[in-house]
């Protein structure tokens, strides 16, 4: 089942506050290795934060998880949301069991991990171990007593140690959580609409330079899981085989302070001269004016 993509979805959402729109791996994987095609060293020996993060539902946790050796960080630190309606109920990173088959709605967490190794001796590490160590480690998991909330001083002290945050922020809270990276002076890559552009918090930040559009999503769509119980009555929407839900989402935007190389690119300027030339080529070829 499918309908098609518009950005009133992201509008409607954060005007009720629906803040549930989880990123798919492959994006936050491209866009994660523009950087480092630009420079390799990125995050390493970096602390990363992901403050809006279950880790069991989000792939910036698994992202970062799989690929802690290969981007060389010291530590991942990942931060639930006690609100989030989905804490809990929709797996995809394995099923963690408490004992009862079932993993149970958990309180918010933070989990940090600070190596993986090949855990479960199978000859290689990635995702599987960080899954195993988990498992193996409850002590790893530390509650939260204020929810998880990024503004919450236990996330604060967290965010204190973190050289760069990455994730996909409540929509509905976008301009403080922005406010609160830069009052932290902390190095970003997250995800936001593109109308945060002209927002009065978000445009002075671009004009300084402390702000700019990442590397990967300039126009189109992208596609975001939702849970189970969100309506699917705006457009662009799509059902998988398991009964997932997923929305496409026009104007999203990657917005970062990470330096990368299309910031550096030359634009291709037109003279005169070669934009009398494209008119005349178009007028020829009949394909209309500029
Ligand atoms: C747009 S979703 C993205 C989730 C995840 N980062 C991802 O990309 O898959 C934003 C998440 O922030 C959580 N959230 C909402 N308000 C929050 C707050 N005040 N502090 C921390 N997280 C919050 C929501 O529950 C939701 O899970």
């Amino acid at each position: 089942m499918e309908s098609k993509p518009t950005n009133r979805n992201l509008v409607a959402a954060k005007a009720a506050k629906k803040d549930e729109f989880y990123t798919q791996y492959v994006d936050i994987q491209k866009e994660v290795e523009a950087y480092l095609e630009f420079a390799p060293d990125t995050f390493r020996g970096k602390v990363v934060y992901c403050n809006c993060d279950d880790p069991f539902e989000s792939n910036f946790f698994k992202y970062f998880a799989a690929n802690f050796n290969k981007l060389g960080l010291k530590k991942l630190i990942t931060t639930s949301y006690d609100g989030s309606p989905i804490a809990g109920a929709q797996l995809t990173f394995g099923e963690y069991d408490e004992g009862n088959g079932k993993r149970q709605r958990p309180k918010a967490i933070a989990v940090e991990i600070k190596e993986v190794k090949d855990f479960n001796g199978d000859g290689a590490t990635g995702i599987e171990d960080v899954e195993f160590f988990l498992k193996q480690n409850p002590h790893t998991r530390t509650p939260l007593a204020g929810g998880g909330d990024f503004r919450s001083a236990e996330c604060i002290k967290l965010l204190k140690q973190a050289d760069i945050v990455v994730t996909n922020p409540p929509f509905s809270l976008f301009r403080e959580y922005v406010a609160q990276l830069v009052e932290h002076r902390k190095k970003f890559l997250i995800i936001g609409n593109v109308q945060a552009l002209t927002y009065k918090e978000i445009f002075p930040l671009i004009k300084a330079d402390k702000l700019w559009m990442g590397v990967t999503i300039h126009s189109g769509d992208r596609e975001f899981r939702v849970p189970d119980h969100y309506p699917l009555n705006a457009a662009g929407w799509r059902v998988d085989e398991n009964g997932v839900k997923y929305i496409r989402v026009k104007g999203v935007r990657w917005y970062t302070n990470l330096d990368h190389g299309r910031r550096h690119q030359e634009l291709p300027l037109m003279t005169m001269e070669d934009n009398l030339r494209f008119s005349k080529h178009k007028e020829i070829n009949g394909e209309g004016g500029l």
